[in-house]
């Protein structure tokens, strides 16, 4: 509470028509010590109080202009005109008249003619009490401040928090918690706290109050609501009375179902990463025993055809060999370490889709009935259309699988924008332009614990022998590969939406299709070839092919020998086939060491690891070229003829 003023400091305004009443009040008022003001008409005291208000009036009743009663209600209208005590004066002595003075709102009254030595203890009187006035009013304004500033803190927290009795009814709820139950307070307040968390059900499982109850400390648990549809955190404080007795909870629920979610898809994330690099390992080895057992079968037809001998089983072995690799060089892909390096280029996936579509549509069911919403403007996207194709074909022949007897299958393309911060944007994503495509189908869908599962490579719902379960594995690392993002939502019994998006490019078209490859062939030579491999069975199907092919052979296990033959045959040899990925020495490490002996030397780098941007690398550590494992003979005697026509 504030000092109280002394009356020097106090400023009482006397205003009165009659010259001989306002000396005698002033002399007195100033003698006890006030400061003193005198007016001798109201309207020029009311406009003296709109720039500043004494501390209290004197006010005469009857006074030509304005009265007294008039003055005394003009002043209440000021700010804060309504806290100045007012001593209304007057010789008129009828009840009515003080009535009057204080309905227009006078604060006391006294009769004229005034005993100034009396009256002073009046003044005084009214000071303090107006004083007393004041500080409550500070006090209440106060108070409500706090209050509104609690209220707006206690609403501004992003967890449900509910105060509850120590009966367990609510006392308060924040905010977030009318909005989480959809309920205005008053459907909330009064309530038991699990009547919102557990409608119908009775207390909530593993409710931590009883455990409060127990320790006298907070207590948590997580616990399903169904209202809120959600999964919370609930943490029970509880509040204690100065003799330490729990008068109130503090409930506070925090929604973890979002970060549930994230933690479900980091977990994901990691499932795929781990398959991914084991799958890539195994593809990575069997590449390789597919590479020899197809070259064989190659080396074997060729003479056979030349002997004139049956190739029936050389014809099966090739095409089982063929169909090896094909599946490898799929788990290559899921793996991130695909043999067929990426051919990139602008790519519009409008003309893709309707493309591959025509392709897709013969092959499946008439039944099923085709919708196109293609969107106009599409951004292009940076794309190998090979894999493209596969992902879009994958995705409808699944679709057509899970739609049997008949439905829709519907492809959609899109331009989007994402915000990587906005919380429904997909994770993983940078912000920026992105491409949507959308395949929906009307087929039998899949529960959740079939959804769980769909990228792993060789998981499959269909017949041993119908599906292998690698279409959606490819799909995935292809869309990896291409830095998009895809998800799949689907109901058992009503169908399934896969989403792909696919960053965005600005580049104006190019021509977007791949130029098609020509037919190998299988070129012949009389070079000396030197062959580093670390797989002898890879380096003895070279040597007996090149061998064929008229060339000259070396050949090596490592680098280190590598470089020693290299060095040691005259003539040098014109062309190293030089495995990236040798013991000892690094197959980079093995280039840079062959250009310092012979800065004119041409290698062909070969690599199971084909990753999209080796061959750019190769080219920039001095290769003259890089061939992808599994390669077949056809590939390699031409990549090997190229290089060796090619200028010094
Ligand atoms: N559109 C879809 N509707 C319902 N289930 C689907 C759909 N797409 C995929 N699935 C489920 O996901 C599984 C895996 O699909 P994926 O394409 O990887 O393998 P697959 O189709 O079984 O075999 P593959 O594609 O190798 O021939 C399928 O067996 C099926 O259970
Ligand atoms: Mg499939």
């Amino acid at each position: 509470m504030n000092q109280e003023p002394t009356r020097s400091q106090t400023t009482v305004w006397v205003i009165d028509d009659d010259e001989t009443a306002l000396l005698l009040a002033d002399d007195a008022l100033s003698h006890a010590g006030f400061q003193v003001q005198t007016y001798t008409d109201a309207p020029s005291a009311l406009a003296a109080a709109q720039t500043k208000l004494p501390d209290i009036i004197v006010l005469d009743v009857i006074m030509p202009g304005m009265n007294g009663f008039e003055f005394c209600t003009a002043l209440r209208c000021l700010p804060r005109g309504a806290v100045v005590p007012i001593l209304v004066t007057t010789s008129l002595d009828d009840t009515a008249a003080i009535d009057q003075a204080y309905a227009a709102g006078a604060t006391n009254f006294a009769i004229k003619p005034l005993n100034w030595a009396i009256e002073i203890y009046r003044l005084d009187y009214m000071l303090r009490s107006a004083k007393i006035a004041l500080d409550l009013l500070e006090k209440e304004h106060e108070t409500r401040l706090a209050k509104e500033d609690w209220e707006r803190t206690f609403d501004s927290i992003s967890d449900v928090v509910t105060v509850l009795g120590a009966d367990l009814k609510i006392l308060r709820a924040n905010q977030v918690a009318q909005t989480v139950f959809n309920r205005a307070p008053k459907a909330i307040v009064g309530r038991l706290c699990h009547e919102l968390f557990n409608p119908g059900g009775g207390a909530c499982p593993d409710c931590p109050v009883p455990r409060v109850l127990a320790t006298g400390q907070p207590a948590a648990a997580e616990i399903k609501s169904g209202p809120a549809g959600g999964l919370f955190e609930i943490t029970v404080s509880p509040v204690a009375s100065s003799q330490g007795q729990i008068t109130h909870f503090v409930h506070v629920a925090r929604d973890l179902s979002e970060k549930k979610e994230l933690e479900a898809e980091l977990r994901q994330a990691q499932k795929m990463e781990a398959i991914g690099t084991l799958a890539g390992g195994i593809a990575h080895d069997f590449n390789n025993l597919m590479m020899v057992v197809q070259g064989c079968a190659e080396l074997l037809l060729a003479e056979a055809a030349a002997a004139g001998r049956n190739r029936e089983d050389l014809d099966a072995i090739l095409e089982a060999a063929k169909r090896g690799a094909r599946l490898t060089k799929q788990l290559l892909i899921f793996g991130r370490k695909q043999s067929n390096f990426s051919q990139r280029r602008p790519l519009d996936l409008n003309s893709l889709l309707r493309k591959t579509l025509q392709m897709v549509e013969k092959g499946l069911s008439k039944s099923i009935s085709h919708q196109f919403r293609l969107g106009t403007g599409l951004h292009l996207i940076n794309a190998d259309s090979i894999q493209l194709e596969q992902v879009v074909m994958n995705l409808a022949v699944n679709a057509a699988h899970a739609m049997p007897v008949a439905g829709t299958l519907t492809y959609q393309t899109q331009n989007i924008h994402v915000e990587a911060a906005a919380s429904h944007s997909p994770p993983g994503l940078d912000s920026g332009d992105y491409v949507l495509l959308t395949v929906s189908d009307t087929g039998c869908g899949m529960d959740e614990a079939t959804l769980a599962h769909i990228y792993e490579p060789f998981f499959t719902t269909r017949n041993v022998g119908d599906g292998s379960g690698l279409g959606l594995a490819v799909v995935f690392g292809i869309v990896r590969e291409h830095k998009g993002h895809i998800s799949c939502y689907s109901e058992v019994g009503v169908g399934t939406t896969f989403r792909i998006y696919l960053p965005a490019i600005r580049q104006p078209a190019g021509e977007s299709q791949p130029t098609a490859a020509k037919p190998p062939a299988m070129a012949r030579g009389s070079e000396t070839i030197l062959i580093a491999d670390d797989e002898a069975s890879i380096r003895g199907l070279l040597e007996r092919f090149l061998t064929r092919q008229g060339y000259t052979v070396i050949t090596a296990a490592d680098g280190e020998v590598a470089l020693r033959r290299y060095s040691e045959a005259t003539p040098r040899p014109q062309a190293v086939i030089l495995d990236l990925g040798m013991p000892n020495m690094s197959g980079w490490e093995c280039v840079a060491q062959l250009r310092q002996l012979d800065p004119h030397v041409k290698v062909l780098l070969a690599s199971g690891y084909g990753l999209a941007d080796l061959e750019s690398r190769a080219v920039q550590a001095g290769a003259s070229g890089f061939v992808g494992k599994p390669y077949n003979l056809a590939q390699i005697s031409s990549k090997l003829r190229e290089i060796l026509d090619a200028p010094q």
